[in-house]
């Protein structure tokens, strides 16, 4: 893990931008019973405050000039076989597509690009910062066909292909911590001004007490919130849809592996990866996994039926990377190297290729996917 020492000089705008975070997490914390919040508390405010969290202050986020890169940031492969899968799919509906969380719009972008003029869609995003919908209206700007904004889901679509690619990472966890033999809730506290972890005596949920039962003292986990009411308003707003969830995670056996002693939590900053995420405030990305085995409880719960899981790499070969990776390549050597160096991220075990995993869940649906040919929905 890096320390600040290595990054980039803050602008004054930055700090500026920071402390003014910091303010609005200092307030809430002295607002609170017992003078300490949840670190989803925490993440909604310096993530997702209006006009000041990382989500929708407008600085650069996505690329190689901005914090972090997803798979659709990196390039066209992606999207190219998102489209793929999406083809088909679109047919048997007859529907539109909705993307949560489109960022800089780059897989709206190469998804669009990608499907060809017989498919007849409107393209439907749902991104809550507004301040997003700028960029994603400069990537979409040279492609026909209706593109529509959205802060919430809409009400008026009975079917769809529905994606959310890194969205639920970014969605605000609960953190959890074994201390002497018990799980309590990790919470955001101050001491001397300065933001620390401390215990918070609220409820833990039950499968996080019955899981971490004997696990050892000082180990933490995430757990993402929302994900409940979220996956009901879909249920309940779309009559048939397709939902593919892409996203870092894990199947439980793997989300509590005994020695994930410090969780999932990550927070990133000019492509560093950084442990502290009360440094840098409204300046970082944070993140945590996702755990598919509880999205697909959930889901379950809900109506969904889960129609597949696999990794990224799985997917990506069954929806033809390796041909669309042999087409793409031109006469120009540079352009070869990034096209490869981009493969290799999208598919190594190291990079995204294991880490990130896809799931896809339905309603009223009955076709075939294309990407999940060796399906592992048995290890949820
Ligand atoms: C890590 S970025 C991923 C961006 C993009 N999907 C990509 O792969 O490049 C997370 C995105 O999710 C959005 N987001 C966060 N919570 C959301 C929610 N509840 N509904 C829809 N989008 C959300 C953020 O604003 C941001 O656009």
């Amino acid at each position: 893990m890096a320390t600040l020492d290595n990054l980039p000089v803050l602008s004054d705008s930055q700090r500026n931008r920071s402390n003014a975070v910091k303010k609005l997490v200092v307030s809430s914390i002295q607002n609170s019973k017992n003078g300490v919040i949840g670190f989803d508390e925490f993440m909604e405010i310096v993530l997702y405050t209006e006009s000041l969290g990382y989500y929708d202050a407008g600085d650069e986020i996505f690329g190689k000039d901005g914090d972090f890169l997803t798979a659709p940031s990196s390039g066209q492969l992606f999207g190219e076989c998102v489209a793929n899968e999406l083809g088909p799919v679109l047919d048997s509906l007859d529907c539109n597509i909705l993307e949560f969380g489109a960022g800089g719009g780059d897989l709206a972008k190469s998804v669009c690009s990608a499907l060809d003029e017989f498919h007849s869609y409107s393209y439907h995003i749902i991104e809550p910062n507004e301040s997003l919908w700028v960029d994603q209206k400069t990537a979409t700007k040279d492609l026909s066909g209706g593109f529509f904004w959205h802060k919430t889901l809409p009400r008026d679509l009975s079917k769809g292909v529905l994606i959310a690619n890194e969205v639920l990472d970014a969605m605000p966890a609960t953190r959890y911590l074994v201390d002497k033999g018990t799980v309590h809730e990790l919470g955001v506290a101050l001491s001397d001004q300065e933001l620390v972890w401390k215990e918070k005596s609220t409820d833990v949920p039950e499968q996080i007490k019955r899981v971490l039962k004997g696990y050892e003292d000082g180990y933490r986990t995430e757990m993402i919130n929302g994900l409940e009411p979220w996956l009901n308003s879909i249920f309940s707003s779309v009559e048939e849809l397709v939902f593919f969830i892409i996203d870092y995670g894990y199947p439980d056996s793997e989300f509590f592996r005994e020695d994930r002693l410090d969780g999932t939590l990550r927070c990133y900053f000019k492509h560093t990866v950084l442990n502290d995420p009360f440094q840098l405030l409204g300046l970082q990305d944070i993140t945590t996994s996702v755990n598919f085995s509880t999205v697909a409880d959930i889901a379950a719960g809900i109506g969904f039926d889960i129609l597949g899981f696999t990794t990224q790499e799985r997917f990506l070969v069954n929806n033809k990377i390796e041909e669309i990776f042999v087409r793409s390549n031109s006469d120009d050597p540079v352009e070869n190297y990034l096209l490869a160096q981009e493969a290799k991220r999208l598919l190594l075990p190291t990079e995204m290729g294991q880490y990130i995993k896809v799931m896809a869940l339905g309603k009223n649906f009955s076709g075939h996917l294309r990407g999940f040919v060796n399906d592992e929905s048995g290890r949820l």
